[in-house]
Order: structure tokens, then sequence, then C-alpha cells
């Protein structure tokens, strides 16, 4: 990806449902984690399974430091002060800039972070910085496009707290037809390569077209599960996070308890500037038995698309368990040593709440 991609904030909410890999994690129990980075969102609700070890990296410095902050609130912060830092609903309903500011003042931070974050929150006045990625933003502007098409029914589709009756809306009230036209207009290459990743979008490989992609993505995200459970619809409809129905896993408070008791009991976390296969390699002998690699492996081409999973092979334990979430494109890849086990966590695949990504999950023979 270009440099130019990685230079600023592109993800501060987070695009992934982590609760699906927290999920998986409960069951497996791992003890020693590599995970892609992201904001933070994505890699630290791992904690929930007690590791001995979260190794979260990422190239992207801005993601890096963001990821810092996060951690930093959670060993720092209750619960309720660690909600209040972010701004999850409900609170962000009254002005807690002020007391944003002074929950900030008490995080141990190393002093690029510390300055970084300073001079961001003067920026946007002490607002909560949920929305900030670019990312984020897109999908604010997104939103309103979608409102303004949509009308009552961007509100309506987040109403119901019954699948049977929101399937039937679905099918019998959502306006199908203006939808289908938000989704060709925004849902399509040019539009992300000219609003985030610079021309160096994924180079898609899937059959499906990308409106097609998005409109089978959609249908699930309607019949399979509550939107108004997903943060996602909440982004695509209200261009943030409406109400506490919609909260990310690592604003569950049974997630957070458990993180803070991983923390507690001695889990260690590492924040590593890093890109993925050369993590992979300087791991080797690691004995890592989970390795969380977002959709990275979408953007790669050529040897490094072929080889990333033989590169990670030397740093995984025997039984070690790898997780893509595939976007757009399947890497065509060489997974010798590796089982696929998809099917073993199909509940948790069905169950996520973005849907945009093709899960697959291999473990190390
Ligand atoms: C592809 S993005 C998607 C964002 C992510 N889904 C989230 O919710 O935060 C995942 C992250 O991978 C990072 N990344 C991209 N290529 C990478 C690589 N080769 N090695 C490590 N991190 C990479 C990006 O900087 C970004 O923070």
């Amino acid at each position: 990806m270009a440099a130019e991609y990685f230079s600023d904030l592109n993800y501060s909410l987070g695009n992934e449902d982590t609760k699906m890999e927290v999920d998986i994690l409960l069951k497996l129990k791992p003890s020693r984690i590599l995970t892609i980075a992201g904001c933070g969102s994505r890699a630290l609700p791992l904690l929930a399974c007690k590791p001995e070890k979260l190794i979260c990296i990422d190239v992207a410095k801005p993601q890096l430091l963001i990821t810092e902050l996060r951690y930093a609130a959670l060993k720092e912060f209750n619960y309720q002060d660690f909600m209040t830092f972010w701004g999850f609903a409900p609170y962000d309903k009254t002005d807690f800039c002020d007391r944003r500011k002074d929950l900030f003042t008490r995080l141990d931070l190393q002093d690029e972070t510390k300055e970084y974050f300073a001079a961001y929150f003067a920026k946007v006045g002490w607002k909560t910085l949920l929305y900030e990625g670019k990312w984020e933003k897109i999908f604010s502007v997104m939103s309103k496009v979608v409102r303004l098409v949509l009308g009552k029914a961007a509100d309506e589709s987040l109403r119901f707290d019954k699948l049977d009756q929101q399937i039937h809306y679905y099918n019998n009230k959502f306006p199908k037809a203006k939808w289908k036209l938000i989704l060709f207009l925004l849902g399509n290459k040019s539009v992300f390569n000219a609003l985030l990743y610079k021309g160096d979008f994924i180079k898609k490989n899937v059959p499906e077209t990308h409106f097609e992609y998005y409109q089978e993505a959609y249908q699930r995200l309607f019949t399979e599960g509550l939107v108004n459970k997903s943060f996602f619809m909440h982004l695509c409809f209200q261009g943030k996070i409406a109400n506490e129905n919609g909260n990310t896993i690592e604003a569950d408070e049974e997630n957070f308890n458990s993180c803070k008791e991983a923390l507690a009991a001695g889990s260690e976390v590492k924040i590593w500037e890093k890109d993925l296969v050369s993590a992979s390699t300087e791991l080797a002998g690691e004995e890592l038995d989970y390795a969380s690699l977002s959709d990275v492996p979408s953007y790669f081409s050529g040897e490094l698309e072929k080889n990333f999973m033989q590169k990670l092979l030397p740093a995984m334990k025997s039984g070690g368990v790898v997780v893509l979430r595939n976007y757009l494109r399947e890497p065509e890849v060489d997974t010798s040593g590796y089982e696929e086990i998809t099917p073993r966590f199909s509940d948790e695949i069905r169950n996520e709440r973005v849907q945009m990504y093709k899960v697959r999950i291999f473990q190390k023979n």
C-alpha cells in the first residue's frame, strides 16, 4: 500500500466485529497471540481469554499510537471512565469534553503518543476520537447520503429487537430499489480509492461484482441478525453508534472486566511497529497459538500473497490457529502445513455483525 495511506489516522473505532474473535478465543484459550493492531479495538479485547502474551503489530504509526492510547485507558480507567473517555453510548449524550481532558492527563503514555493526542484532542475540542479516523469519517459522510435517499427507513431499520419482525420489514417495506442505487453509487472501487486507499484498494478476485458482494453482505446483515446490534449498520444509517445496542465489544462491561483481569494476572502486551511478514520471520520459534491477520493479506499480491502463511508457519505452535478476514480478495496462498477448520466456527462467523469479510480459519498441523 502507498506510504500516503499509512500517514494519517485511518481507523479510530475500527471496522471489524471483534466479538467474533473473542468468542473463538474463549473456546480455544490460546496463550500467545499475534494480532494486527488496527486502532487497537480489534486487538485489545482479545485479552479476555487471558493470554500470556498479546503481540500487536502494525505498519502505520498513528494506528500504533491509538492502540497505545487504548491500552493505557484500559489499564488506568474503571469501566465508566473508559466509556466516558472514548464517548461510547450512553456517555456520548452530554458534553463530556472537560471530563475527557481530565482523564487524558491520568494516562501513562510515551511522550510521542501524549503529544500526538494532546494536539489531536485540542484540534477537535476534546470531543470523542471514535469517529476521527478517515474510514469513520467516510462512513459519516456516506450515512448522510443514505439518510437523504432512504428517508425514515434509515431510522426504521435500527428499531427492531426481534429478528422475524426485522425480516418482515426488510422483505415488505424497506425501500430496496433506493438501497440498490446507494450500493451502486457508493459501493465501488473508485469511491474507496478516491476517499481512502489512494489507488491501492484491494484487487478483487472474488467472482461477484462489487455491487453483488455488498448487496449479499447487507442482505445477511438484515436477515441473519439484528441491525440494531451491528455497530457497522449504526455507522451506515446514523454515521455513529446511535445507542448502547450498537456498542462494540470493547465497550462491553464483561469484556472490559475480563481484559482488566488479564492485565492484573500478568498478561503481557507488546505494541510493535512491524509489517506482518517481518514480524512472522522474527517470531520464528515463538510458539504462537493464535494469529489474527485481519484483512491485511487481501492487499497482498505476487510472492508475498503466495507465501505469507509459510512465512508465519515457523512462528506458530502445532495446533495454532490463524484467522483471516478476506475482503473482496481470497489470497492465492500456499496453505500447506495447515488444515482449514473454518466450519468449526460457523456460528461465530454467522453472528459476526459486519459481514463484509469472508472469514477463513486455519490450524497448523
Ligand atoms: C487493512 S486495515 C483494516 C482496519 C481494521 N479492520 C480495524 O478495524 O482497525 C488493518 C490494519 O492493518 C495495517 N496493515 C496493513 N498492512 C499491513 C502489514 N503488511 N503488516 C502489518 N500491518 C498492516 C493497517 O495499517 C491497518 O491498521
